[in-house]
């Protein structure tokens, strides 16, 4: 049985002021029955551990390096992370595809790296307007997680976050049968690569424009254990009714 995931991604938002966001989430759900995860920016990593310490809701980051130390400025690590207090962190957004120029095997380093250091990664595959409208949406994601998942991932390790890049940030969201099928087609892949058991216990996140009023409808899609959500997820107030559709979903 794969316990649900509300993870929220605050991307470059979020400065010591924000944590009473944290704070007030993590009142609004003391015992949740799914679990709740919040990546802040790297900066609020440790401050955001000591808010939501002996409370429901883990921290994660939002990357790491592919290597453990050395002369990368600006960097941090996975040990960093692990030492902030946090033990989860997303690799391959499509921003930092798009904008940092990350190819699979960039991904499959660091999340190779994050495996091995102890931290669950969610890696995230999705195609582009483009891509979807030429009908290569299936060979796209079949591409991003053969290269971008490495050998070493686990039910407890990986988690697979499907972002459309259409959907990100703009409001539009697949329908239900859409998302259903690139879920029902990255659990069949996991179950072809890693065996049934292993390809079972890996959880699937939706994510893009995941708000409070289109929830439900998502969470009800087969394969969708949960989501991860960037702008709703700034709030308490908005991301707080995802996770209680989330956790109504069952
Ligand atoms: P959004 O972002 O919910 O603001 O669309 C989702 C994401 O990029 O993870």
């Amino acid at each position: 049985m794969r316990r649900k995931l509300a993870a929220g991604n605050w991307k470059m938002n979020g400065t010591g002021h924000d944590l009473s966001e944290l704070a007030a989430l993590a009142r609004a759900h003391p015992d949740p029955a799914c679990d709740i995860l919040i990546c802040p920016p790297a900066t609020l990593l440790h401050r955001a551990g000591e808010t939501t310490a002996d409370t429901a809701i883990a921290i994660g980051a939002q990357e790491c390096h592919a290597e453990e130390s050395g002369a990368h400025t600006g960097d941090i690590s996975a040990q960093m992370i692990l030492d902030a207090g946090a033990r989860h962190v997303i690799l391959g957004h499509s921003e930092r595809r798009q904008n940092h120029g990350e190819s699979d095997e960039d991904v499959r380093a660091k999340a190779r790296t994050a495996m091995s250091a102890g931290l669950t990664t969610i890696i995230c595959v999705g195609e582009t307007l483009a891509e979807r409208d030429a009908a290569n949406t299936l060979d796209i994601i079949g591409g991003q997680l053969s290269g971008s998942v490495p050998d070493t991932a686990t039910g407890e390790n990986l988690v697979i976050a499907y972002e459309p890049i259409w959907a990100i940030g703009t409001g539009r969201v697949p329908d239900p049968a859409q998302i259903g099928e690139v879920h029902g087609f990255i659990r069949s892949r996991l179950e072809r690569r890693f065996g049934a058991g292993v390809g079972r216990s890996v959880r699937l996140l939706y994510g893009g424009s995941v708000k409070p009023d289109n929830a439900a409808d998502i969470f009800a899609v087969p394969d969708v254990d949960g989501a991860l959500v960037g702008g709703a997820s700034l709030k308490a107030a908005d991301f707080s009714p995802i996770i209680t559709a989330l956790e109504a979903s069952g």
